[in-house]
């Protein structure tokens, strides 16, 4: 009988298992969250939590912790810092790309829902495969590249005018959240190298120590890997950390055309 496995509270509906909060709950909000297990063969559908906010942490991050330990242990999706930091609880909450840690529930009105990251493939519930994203991010070489020695075999040293020109861009903590917004990269994600690895391709582009400039920029002239992005925006106003990965394309596409000049 499936309902014996089902975890206390638990009662299955046509659209999922609805998990009730505990009898005196006082401050009840309903999480509406996707599930998806692909060992089960079944397909994706909503499962329902009402969770007691009188006992729960003030993000969603908080909320999907409790039901993980109280109401359901399977519940499957990523965390690590807590602190906007590691980028690793980037989902779709309530219409909106995000981080789960730094989203807060008093500002969602109405029921919390919660999906994975658009247009990715789902490995289990809230978790997306980000296995061509980074290849697509290790395909930029985002690391320091040189063909001379250092001075005096030290460090390469940066003033300050040059340090704060990676500034709006070395805090990326490539979550995804923008490239998964952008439609541009939902329908040519296998080309368009997308927002987040385009904004870390400019982020070497910019720093004046790196020495291969004119490589970097023979890599990314395409009309895909490049050039698909559209100036739509959704990228810039989608960023947990406030970045605009649309002005780092903007520059990238400055540096092709000048220097074609
Ligand atoms: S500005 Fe470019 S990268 Fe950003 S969402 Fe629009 S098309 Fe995508
Ligand atoms: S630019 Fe912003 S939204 Fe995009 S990956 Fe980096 S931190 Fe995430
Ligand atoms: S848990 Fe690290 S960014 Fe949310």
């Amino acid at each position: 009988m499936a309902e014996f496995s089902l975890p206390k509270n638990s009662v299955i509906t046509k659209d999922g298992k609805v998990h009730k909060a505990e009898a005196g709950a006082k401050d009840v909000r309903t999480f509406r969250i996707y599930r998806y297990d692909p060992d089960t063969g079944e397909n994706p559908r909503y499962d329902t939590f009402e969770v007691d906010l009188a006992e729960c942490g003030p993000m969603v991050l908080d909320a999907l912790i409790k039901i993980k330990s109280e109401q359901d242990a399977s519940l499957t999706f990523r965390r690590s810092c807590r602190e906007g930091i590691c980028g690793s609880c980037s989902m779709n909450i309530d219409g909106t790309n995000t981080l789960a840690c730094t989203q807060a529930i008093e500002d969602i009105k109405g029921d919390v829902r919660i999906t994975p990251l658009p247009h990715m493939d789902v490995i289990k519930d809230l978790v997306p495969d980000f296995t061509h994203f980074y290849a697509q991010y290790a395909s930029i070489r985002p690391w320091l590249q040189t063909v001379t020695p250092a001075p005096s075999g030290k460090e390469r040293l940066q003033s300050p005018d040059d340090r704060a020109k990676l500034d709006g861009l070395y805090e990326c903590i490539l979550c995804a959240c923008c490239s998964t917004s952008c439609p541009s990269y939902w329908w040519n994600s296998d080309k368009f190298l997308g927002p987040a690895i385009l904004l870390q391709a400019y982020r070497w582009l910019a720093d004046s120590r790196d020495e291969m400039t004119g490589e970097r920029l023979d890599e990314l002239e395409d009309p895909f890997r490049l050039y698909r992005c559209h100036t739509i925006m959704n990228c810039s106003n989608v960023c947990p950390k406030g970045l605009s990965p649309a002005r780092a394309i903007a520059e990238v596409k400055k540096m092709v055309a000048e220097r074609a000049i």
